[in-house]
């Protein structure tokens, strides 16, 4: 899992581009970095291990001349983070440097094979072996292109692959399959990145590859072939609306804080999604029996919430699954017949392509909640809505969610209507509802912020934190769970209360804190008896509750009160709380919650 990023430009030197652009990069991989450029007919590198800002201040990575060059920020699949590790990698005489996401399933024979014909390896990389093989190929065919070709064609598993050569120093060659890669295109430039965000400063001309495509990029333009048939592919640009501000931090000390306060704004984005796909993709789940909602990770929590919407508006029944088990517990009985809403972010996420992938070939009808225009998901989905969250770079997902419940509780109301299954003063009570929410979310963040970060003063030391809910926000328990436990580190546990006196209860101890999420909705007085059971065995008690709700603040230690709103969007707007006392918790610990250890923005490994 990394990412890459390439460019050519008429005047200057790249290499000051490319760092940038493997800054915005970051979120994907950031245990060591590189760039190799081409100058005066030979490759130089620079490359180490750390973070790229640590990187350039040791080496300065803007001192490479060039005006062509390729660069990575990686998280170690093969091999540990090292300098030797780190991207990018050159064949035995230095004359080809590549960078790669992804993983060369077939590494080690390739490798062997190359060993016996006197190659040298360096590292203990699966991606150095395709510097060695384009190397190889070049002695028999004399034709860089040609080498590139047959080289790719040999490798198995997922790549997005850039390559520079002294063989052909004003071209880049690139691969893709199974791992995004995208192209810029300029004028006097052109780009290949894992994300428009590396160049979308410099233009908003993009270009998707697809799998199984190669695309080599000049100052002339860029080609696009297929891998097998070598047909030449004719592609014209989509134009991204996304603009660099919406992807820097303005200001705020983290892009994580900066994400969490900005959904007021991206609530409203998601709140617009564009109608006619909300209702294809309604139309379609109106005619399923039964419809699986796939996702990973936090994805997945917005499929949970997403279950109980679709059943109670619209009385579809759902079945929300977890990516990387959707084959095993389902993949027998899906068929023709069987309806999917994937929900990815970045649409790239390897479980959930897996899922997709296996479902295709079953002919399963696949829509798709999506954040990331041209990403894998979009292209193959029969129908996708975007979410409209706009980028998110922080690791933890926190806009993202939200739009994913918005446009799940949109789907549930087209359906809801399709199927007669609600009044009109039903309708017109959810849709002043879903009007408030832009403004509540704003109030509830500027509101409650420094509250929050008194709370999280209180946890930050204990061994162990719950999340307890019943409902509709048993999927905000689960969210609010992995968010403490992913960027803070603190042990935590979520499950529906009715659920927490068939075991957790055992964990229970004087000041062992439970945070329970209790709107005022038909969960309530069980939700309170559940408070009880706790107190009394000594949990400290922290509830998030309409404000006026003097009853459970008798039985709270500490009282987060939320502003009155309609039940149904309670998923949307209670999970804010959550999201702060995760980032607060991480800040107070002295962690980047923008980088969590071991985690990347998005999973492409399976
Ligand atoms: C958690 C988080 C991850 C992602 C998961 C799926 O904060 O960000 O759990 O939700 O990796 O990613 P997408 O939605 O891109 O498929």
């Amino acid at each position: 899992m990394c990412r890459i990023f390439a460019g050519i430009i008429k005047e200057g030197d790249i290499a000051p581009i490319l760092r940038i652009g493997l800054k915005r990069l970051e979120y994907g991989g950031y245990d060591s970095a590189g760039i190799a450029t081409i100058y005066e007919g030979k490759i130089h590198v620079k490359k180490d291990k750390g973070k790229i800002d640590e990187i350039h201040q040791k080496l300065n990575l803007d001192e490479l001349k060039g005006n062509i060059g390729i660069a990575h920020t990686r998280w170690a699949t093969h091999g540990a983070p090292s300098k030797i590790n780190a991207h990018p990698h050159l064949d035995c005489n230095g004359n080809i440097a590549i960078v790669h996401n992804g993983i060369i399933e077939n590494f080690l024979e390739l490798k062997q094979e190359l060993e016996q014909l006197n190659h040298k390896f360096v590292s203990k990389t699966d991606t150095e072996v395709i510097a060695h093989l384009i190397e190889e190929y070049y002695k028999v065919f004399k034709n860089f292109k040609e080498a590139f070709i047959e080289a790719i064609k040999r490798l198995q598993g997922s790549y997005a692959i850039s390559v520079i050569s002294t063989y052909e120093p004003d071209k880049i060659f690139l691969a893709k399959n199974g791992a995004p890669l995208l192209l810029g295109k300029g004028k006097d430039f052109n780009f290949a990145s894992s994300d428009a965000i590396a160049f979308i400063d410099k233009t908003k001309e993009c270009i998707p590859l697809e799998d199984n495509e190669i695309a080599i990029i000049s100052l002339e333009g860029y080609e696009i072939y297929k891998l097998g048939s070598g047909t030449k592919v004719n592609r014209k640009p989509i134009f991204l609306n996304w603009n660099l501000e919406q992807a820097s931090k303005e200001g705020y000390d983290h892009y994580m804080l900066k994400e969490i306060m900005e959904q007021e704004t991206s609530m409203r984005w998601s709140l617009n999604a564009q109608k006619i796909y909300l209702e294809l993709i309604s139309d379609y789940m109106d005619k399923a029996d039964k419809v699986f909602l796939v996702g990973a990770g936090t994805s997945y929590h917005s499929c949970v919430v997403g279950s109980y919407y679709y059943s109670k508006l619209a009385t579809v029944t759902t079945i929300p699954v977890i990516a990387s088990e959707f084959i095993e517990n389902y993949g027998s009985s899906i068929d023709i017949n069987t309806t999917i809403l994937f929900v990815s972010q970045s649409g790239e996420t390897a479980d959930v392509l897996n899922a997709v992938d296996f479902a295709r070939k079953r002919a399963c009808t696949i829509l798709a909640i999506c954040n990331v225009i041209g990403s894998t998901l979009t292209r193959v989905a029969r129908a996708y809505v975007l979410q409209q969250s706009g980028p998110e770079i922080g690791v933890a997902a926190t806009k993202t969610y939200t739009s994913q419940l918005i446009i799940h509780l949109l789907l549930a109301l087209n359906l809801a209507k399709k199927r007669g299954k609600i009044s009109q003063y039903e309708m017109d009570e959810i849709k002043e509802a879903l009007n408030e929410i832009p403004f509540l979310a704003g109030k509830i963040l500027r509101e409650k912020s420094k509250e929050i970060k008194e709370v999280a003063k209180r946890i930050i030391n204990k061994n162990h934190v719950f999340f307890l809910a019943r409902g509709l926000n048993y999927g905000t328990a689960l969210e609010g769970r992995l968010k403490l436990l992913e960027i803070a580190y603190i042990p935590s546990t979520a499950y529906p209360a009715g659920e927490s006196k068939h075991g957790p209860i055992s964990l229970i101890e004087e000041g062992v804190p439970i945070i329970f999420i209790a709107p005022k909705d038909e969960t309530r007085k069980q939700i309170i008896g559940n408070m009880m059971e706790m107190k009394t065995r000594g949990a400290e008690i922290i509830t998030l509750a309409e404000e006026d709700d003097e009853e459970i603040k008798s039985l709270s230690n500490i009282f987060i009160g939320m502003p009155k709103m309609n039940s149904i969007i309670t998923p949307i707007l209670y999970i804010l709380p959550l999201q702060l006392l995760a980032y607060y918790s991480s800040v107070l610990k002295g962690l980047d919650p923008d980088k969590p250890r071991n985690l990347a923005k998005s999973v492409t490994v399976l």
